[in-house]
């Protein structure tokens, strides 16, 4: 997963000082290890060890699927900020025991963090435009969107705006997909509604729930007419399929139910 991040910076960056700023923090030691393993937050969403890894990853395969969409914005620069925005998580959060705030993290957070090592690269490269070191800068302090969100900024240029909501959206749904994970071995619908990222409760879909929503198509069977496996083995998939919290994709649970259509 490491070497693909680092062929992002090498093969689509095209900026020499943007790549070489973002290989130069990736390629450090210092942080090599500890961007590995990070989760990307405490509990809300990919809070697994490698977690922050995949979690930007993510971010970098979405922009690259938006960028044909924005010809105007400047893919560099959001990529080289979806890969740090959340870097200082490996200075703020714990990854060896427990995912708990250091307390650097709770004094300084993420974000002044990660903005520090920015700064701290770019003095190691001799000439580095201040002008690319000041919208870097820009992205990781705006990525939370709002104030009270803990951005010292909002987003005031394309490139922030994007890298905001791609992180917004990716932190989401992954979130949602989470809790219904951790919350799916009981009997409800719904997930509880104290949770941090939603403030709401959330409602667990089941295959069953789609397949009657979509007009009585069979959930968990690939065929309508089930000729070819025994009737009972069918039923017995389609109760354990039923009893299955909804953590694939809508449009798989989708795909499935119209595949089932006669
Ligand atoms: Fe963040
Ligand atoms: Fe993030």
């Amino acid at each position: 997963m490491y070497q693909t991040l680092l062929k992002i910076c090498r093969e689509d960056m095209q900026n020499p000082w943007v790549k070489q700023i973002l290989l130069d923090i990736l390629q450090d030691p210092q942080y090599s290890g500890g961007f590995q393993r990070a989760p990307a937050a405490k509990v809300n969403h990919h809070a697994w060890v490698g977690g922050l890894l995949e979690h930007v990853l993510g971010l970098c395969q979405l922009a690259k699927s938006v960028f044909p969409h924005y010809p105007m914005i400047n893919p560099d620069l959001v990529l080289a900020g979806l890969i740090l925005h959340d870097f200082g998580k490996i200075e703020e959060l714990e990854s060896e025991r427990s995912f708990d705030y250091t307390d650097k993290g709770r004094l300084i957070g993420h974000l002044i963090i990660s903005v520090e090592i920015v700064i701290r690269k770019a003095a190691q490269i001799p000439d580095f435009p201040e002008k690319i070191l000041h919208h870097l800068e820009h992205i990781l302090l705006s990525h939370h969107g709002r104030l009270d969100y803990g951005s010292p900024k909002r987003p005031k240029t394309l490139e922030a705006l994007l890298v905001h909501h791609l992180d917004d959206m990716d932190s989401k749904i992954q979130g949602f997909l989470d809790l219904v994970q951790r919350e799916g071995e009981n009997d409800s619908a719904w997930t509880s509604h104290n949770n941090r990222l939603f403030e709401r409760p959330l409602y667990k879909r089941t295959l069953s729930d789609l397949a009657e929503s979509l007009g009585g198509a069979k959930a968990g069977t690939s065929s309508s007419s089930g000729a070819s496996a025994s009737d009972s083995q069918t039923r017995a998939n389609s109760k354990a399929e039923a009893k299955k919290p909804l953590t694939s994709s809508l449009g798989e649970a989708l795909q499935k139910s119209l595949n089932s259509k006669p």
